[in-house]
């Protein structure tokens, strides 16, 4: 039998039959393996790998499957751990350039509303053109960096801006719009994405307008290091070697040294930049830093990448389905991302992210337009196939966490979720 599992529970003895990952990403010859020690192991960490899958006739068996991390599990573990960063970063109090990067300093008794003042289609009209725009700059900047011409960061700048305007209409907005298109050109959309997603989270946190300043500006430029990367390995079309890995690994650092002798961003910014491949499990780079060394605002930008990572399509393999990659996370908590960040961020995007198919108890389909942060088992659900799953004729949303009608002496609830593309839907059309 074949089960996907945490790479958290790898251990000596299992059989591996899948990594999870094109053979680019991972440091062996083959995708199938035997685990003969824990260095292996560590080695498969190292390279950032979330999820195998072993054979357990061929090896030891696991206690718990990914699989077995079904929605139920994952909102109340979630609910059990709410997020609290006011008690780990202390005190609040304003940004300044000169203090020395510390979490606390970033938290503000900034109000998050219960409801957004304007609604999420509305807003997604309104960032279409922030987010376009935003590209082009990005793009631009990217190729003033590669030719060392000096770099203006007033249009980005401005950017950020308009995202953090954004995010405070609606927060759910600027995160749905990213993943309902595939945009090409990935290094630009994923600087702009993790932007955008970390702006998200740190909005829902609370962060004050100027914090989300520093993380916006340490978000979208994270990976600009990557410019300095010999292209033989950044574009390497085989596997890298572990030497070439540990130049890989140098772009964190290279990051830093660019933005820093700019001299355009806080040292809150240049941490995003710094630390956002480390983990909170201590096994992250360059530093290797662990739990709450880890600085707040990378790791909210290191949990932004990921996901971003995951969900976006590459030219080696299609982005995951939202709700995988949330599930793969979830999984990962504590070893890669600090888990009550972690269980912030969901609430954020949501265990039924917006965008996603859902089927009903009552066999109806429908579309999720809207999560409820405190009923994550509950969003909004615009139905769109009846319970003999034929389209209906009058589209309705029903709003589950509200859903009083009694069905057989059940309410509606949901059963399973899948991807829009099997029922020939395209969620723009509807959100
Ligand atoms: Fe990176």
């Amino acid at each position: 039998m074949i089960k996907e599992i945490s790479v958290k529970s790898l251990k000596p003895g299992m059989y591996i039959e899948d990594m999870c990952t094109s053979w680019v990403n991972h440091p062996f010859v083959t995708k199938k393996k035997l685990i003969k020690s824990a260095a292996e192991i560590e080695l498969i960490k190292k390279y950032g790998i979330m999820t195998v899958k072993i054979n357990v006739e061929r090896g030891i068996d696991v206690a718990e499957s990914i699989d077995d991390l079904d929605a139920s599990k994952i909102a109340s573990g979630i609910s059990k751990s709410p997020a609290s960063t006011e008690g780990k970063a202390g005190a609040a109090g304003s940004p300044s350039e000169e203090t020395p990067a510390k979490s606390a300093i970033l938290l503000s008794a900034m109000p998050v509303p219960a409801s957004d003042p304007v609604p999420l289609g509305r807003e997604m009209e309104n960032v279409k053109a922030v987010y376009n725009d935003t590209l082009k700059n990005i793009r631009s900047f990217i190729e003033q960096t590669q030719k060392q011409v000096p770099l203006n960061f007033e249009e980005v700048s401005e950017n950020v801006d308009e995202l953090i305007k954004s995010v405070y209409r609606n927060r759910s907005a600027a995160a749905t719009l990213i993943k309902l298109k595939a945009y090409d050109e990935y290094t630009y959309t994923h600087s702009v994405n993790v932007c955008v997603l970390s702006l998200t989270l740190g909005r829902t946190l609370g962060l004050s307008k100027a914090a989300l300043k520093h993380l916006g500006m340490g978000a979208i430029f994270h990976d600009l290091g990557k410019v300095a990367i010999p292209g033989h390995i950044l574009n390497k079309p085989g596997r890298l070697t572990e030497e070439e890995f540990e130049v890989m690994k140098m772009h964190p650092v290279l990051t830093t040294k660019l933005l820093k002798n700019s001299n355009q961003l806080s040292s809150h910014s240049l941490e995003c930049a710094l630390s956002h491949h480390e983990k909170y499990g201590g096994l992250g780079y360059p530093q290797g830093l662990k739990g709450d060394q880890i600085p707040l605002l990378a790791r909210i930008v290191s949990l932004a990448d990921v996901y971003d990572a995951l969900t976006s399509d590459r030219v080696y393999r299609a982005g995951m389905p939202l709700h995988a990659a949330v599930k793969i996370m979830y999984g990962n908590r504590e070893d890669h991302f600090d888990p009550d960040l972690l269980g912030s961020f969901i609430k954020c995007v949501g265990v039924y992210p917006i965008a996603s198919m859902v089927k009903l108890n009552t066999g109806e389909v429908g579309l999720v337009v809207d999560i409820n942060p405190e009923k994550l088992l509950k969003p909004q659900v615009l139905i769109l196939f009846d319970s003999n799953q034929k389209p209906v004729s009058k589209k309705e949303v029903l709003n589950l966490a509200k859903e009083r009608v009694v069905l057989g002496g059940r309410s509606r609830s949901i059963v399973d979720i899948d991807v829009p593309e099997k029922w020939g839907i395209n969620p723009a059309d509807y959100l």
